[in-house]
């Protein structure tokens, strides 16, 4: 019987699906420093980014045929290592894109309005005092949105952004553009919107509102001082991609001069255990690295993620 190893949890529909293939699928966590052992007793691994499948792993376990990841980011496998061993490696790219795009626009509605500061201070503080304080909101139709990354969450990203009345840039280096269709219930074509790729300082200094949505990078962040001194006064600056993207110091020292209006964070640099300054900050609307947790994805991945490994081990 092919036995697979759901380390950290799979939905129950794509969990059904493998079993009713016939597969054993084993959801209790093992720990990181016994999963070669453990994986001695199985065929394949699902992960979502918790666990880590480093080479050093994948070497103990030549009894493996899979590892599958469930989301998009795959920086916690190291993937063509685990290829040149035979080891299929699959991820779910599709599944999760609206859910991070509509927690994007929750975080950026929030720091538009500073409703973090009201949830986290109105339990305590002064009403009229607080209702001053946040008297300086700004509305999103018409400002400018640079989407850092044009793919499929940047694309959705995009869509979204089109239909409350934003203007959208991009920037991606793969692109020169790309066409979003802007669905409008009720009407039967779809609106087409080019949406142009500029060069990341190009794009830095054009936006009120920028998101990033590119894998996580090797080495240097993609955001430093440098870049931060480009933004408009009162930007507000978005990473629901990956922890290391913007440089955490420049981004709290940016914050202190007081030209960011705000920023959003689902994934750290520390995760997971974050810069308490982060956390902490009156401007920074922050989630637990939530982005693919909507029941709809979840299930897309879990569904997904089924139909590749019985495809591959089936
Ligand atoms: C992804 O890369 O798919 C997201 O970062 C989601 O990560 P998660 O599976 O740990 O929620």
């Amino acid at each position: 019987m092919i036995r697979i190893l759901a380390n950290d949890g799979i939905e129950a529909d794509g969990q059904a699906k493998m079993e009713a293939a016939g597969f054993e699928v084993v959801t209790t966590k093992v720990p990181q420093d016994q999963l070669a052992e453990a994986l001695k007793d199985y065929d394949a691994i699902c992960v979502r980014s918790a666990t880590t499948v480093r080479r050093e792993l994948i070497d103990r376990v030549p009894n493996l045929k899979a590892i599958a990841r469930g989301g998009v980011g795959m920086d916690n496998i190291d993937v063509e290592y685990a290829r040149s061993k035979g080891i299929k490696v699959v991820n779910t790219p599709a599944a999760s894109s609206r859910a991070v795009a509509e927690l994007v626009f929750g975080h950026i509605f929030t720091l538009a309005r500073g409703i973090q500061v009201a949830n986290r201070d109105m339990s305590t503080g002064d009403f009229a005092k607080l209702k001053k304080g946040l008297a300086g909101g700004v509305q999103l139709e018409g400002l400018t949105l640079g989407v850092v990354g044009l793919g499929r969450i940047g694309r959705e990203v995009a869509r979204i952004g089109l239909g409350i009345g934003m203007r959208i840039i991009g920037s991606d280096p793969y692109q020169k553009h790309v066409d979003v269709e802007v669905p409008i219930h009720g009407i039967g074509t779809a609106p087409v919107v080019r949406v142009n790729s500029l060069s990341l300082h190009e794009m830095l200094k054009r936006a009120d509102v920028i998101t990033l949505h590119v894998p996580a990078q090797d080495g240097e962040a993609l955001i430093n001082a440098e870049e931060l001194a480009l933004l408009q006064q009162d930007a507000i600056i978005v990473n629901t991609a990956r922890g290391g993207l913007i440089n955490e110091e420049a981004l709290l020292a940016a914050l202190e001069e007081g030209k960011i209006r705000g920023v959003a964070l689902d994934v750290f640099e520390g995760e997971p255990k974050p810069d308490a300054r982060l956390l902490n900050h009156p401007r920074i609307s922050v989630t637990p690295h939530v982005g693919a947790a909507t029941g709809e994805a979840q299930r897309l991945i879990g569904e997904e993620l089924a139909d590749q490994l019985i495809a591959i081990l089936g």
